[in-house]
Order: C-alpha cells, then structure tokens, then sequence
C-alpha cells in the first residue's frame, strides 16, 4: 500500500504568531478527526520550520518549500538542506511551479537540488506539471516526461523511492480551475508507467503521488478516489486549519 499524504503549502503566508496557531488548531484537530494512517504535512516559511518541527509528532511532519543546491557557502540570503534538517524538517517541496516560473528553476537545477536534499535524509516532494499553453498545444505529456527525466531518473532506485511526486498543473494553481478527477488520473497514470518503465513496477507502485491545484474539501474526494492519486499538495485551502483536515480526513 503507497503512503497516502496531504500536505500544505503555506507559501508566502503568515506571520510566525500566525503560523504557529494555525499549526495548533490543525494539530487539534487532526487528534479529534483523523482515525487514518494518512500522513499530514505542513510546508512553511523558514521562519517558522523549526517551530513547528518541535510540536510536530504522530501522523503530521514538517516541510520547507526550497532548498539550496550547494551545501553551504557565500549565497546571501539563501538556505541549505543541511539547517532544514538540522531544525528536524522531514520534507523540501521542490520545482514548484512558482519557483520554477518566478526564480528560473531549471530541470537540471533540480536535478542538483534534489541530490542536495536526498543526501541530508530529507525527502523531496518533486513538483511537476504543465502549462495552459502547453496543454493547449498537447505536448502536456512531453513536458511531465522532461521534467521526470531531467529532475529525478538520475536517482538510483533506492533514492527514487523516498520521493513524492506532486503533479500541480499550472493552469490549476490558485485559479480556482480544478483539473477533473480524469484529466489529473490521466497524468498520475502516465507519471507511474514511466517510473515503471525507467525503474521497475514495483518501484511505481510504491511512489506517492500527489495532485496539486485548487484541490478543496469538495473535490477532494473525487480526487482521492482515483487509482494513482494518492492525495493532495494544498495551497489556498492549507490555510484554513478546517478545510485542510477535512482534506486529509477523505482517506478516514
Ligand atoms: P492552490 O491549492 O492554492 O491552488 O495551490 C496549489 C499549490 O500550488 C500547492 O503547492
């Protein structure tokens, strides 16, 4: 059985007071809620990592939203996998499409970035996904492939199966636009036949694979119940500790 995760990406949100009673009331409720053993995560600003690594136990675990590539040095302003893990951080979201379209993230950055975070213990959740206009062009499939390819088939099997994969179609992101529980299915099925192809079946049916983009408590059990999806990136929706849990309580 693949592990089932809904994870919460708080993005540029929230103050330190604010993000640690947000953590709280999500915490709260996940004791009272969630009877699963479904994994909860929050991604937070940096700011607040060690934080909420400190109060994180049970079914929910903590994550930062980048990483640098190199292990240290004279990057100003920059953060490396090392003080993520060192603050007891289990995750790094990486290649987010924001990151990828507003700070130049290339496929091979990420390839770096990804061995960065691997060889500290941190698991990346390795985002993935196309554009309305490459969707519209139809090579949506070409661009998912290139993005495998070049961010993470370099992975030795053993280093590929401690990645989450989250397919967040651009287009979908923070607009409100769901992708249908089929369009998304669609992609999550191709993601795993070409883990299968590059690695083995065994190695793409142990792989998590996540949906991202406007994923809410309405949708989400359409989602979920898709054979490849196996649960949520949450942006907008992470937000609100309610909303959220309920999220993660579809897999109760
Ligand atoms: P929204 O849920 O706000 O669309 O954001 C999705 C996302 O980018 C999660 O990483």
């Amino acid at each position: 059985m693949r592990q089932k995760i809904v994870a919460g990406n708080w993005k540029m949100n929230l103050d330190y007071a604010e993000g640690l009673a947000l953590f709280n009331e999500v915490s709260d409720l996940i004791k009272t809620d969630i009877t699963g053993v479904q994994q909860a995560i929050v991604c937070s600003p940096f700011i607040h990592l060690q934080s909420l690594a400190a109060l994180a136990k049970g079914n929910i675990a903590v994550g930062a939203q980048n990483a640098h590539q190199n292990e240290s040095g004279a990057y100003t302003g920059e953060i490396s996998a090392k003080m993520i893990a060192s603050v007891g951080a289990a995750y790094v979201i990486l290649g987010h499409s924001e990151r990828r379209q507003y700070f130049g993230e290339t496929n091979g950055l990420l390839a770096k970035k990804t061995d960065t975070v691997l060889k500290h213990n941190l698991k990346p959740i390795f985002c993935i996904g196309e554009t309305l206009q490459e969707r519209e062009a139809n090579t949506h499939f070409d661009v998912i492939k290139s993005q495998l390819v070049e961010g993470i088939f370099h992975l030795s099997a053993d280093d590929f199966a401690k990645v989450v994969i989250a397919y967040e179609p651009v287009w979908a992101i923070g607009t409100g636009v769901t992708a249908t529980a089929d369009q998304a299915q669609e992609i999550h099925a191709f993601i795993r036949k070409e883990i299968a192809a590059k690695y083995s079946q065994a190695v793409a049916d142990g792989i998590t694979i996540l949906y991202g983009g406007s994923c809410n408590p309405k949708n989400a059990p359409e989602l979920f119940a898709k054979e490849d999806i196996d649960g949520g990136l949450i942006g907008g929706a992470s937000l609100k500790a309610r909303d959220f849990v309920d999220i993660l309580k579809v897999f109760n």
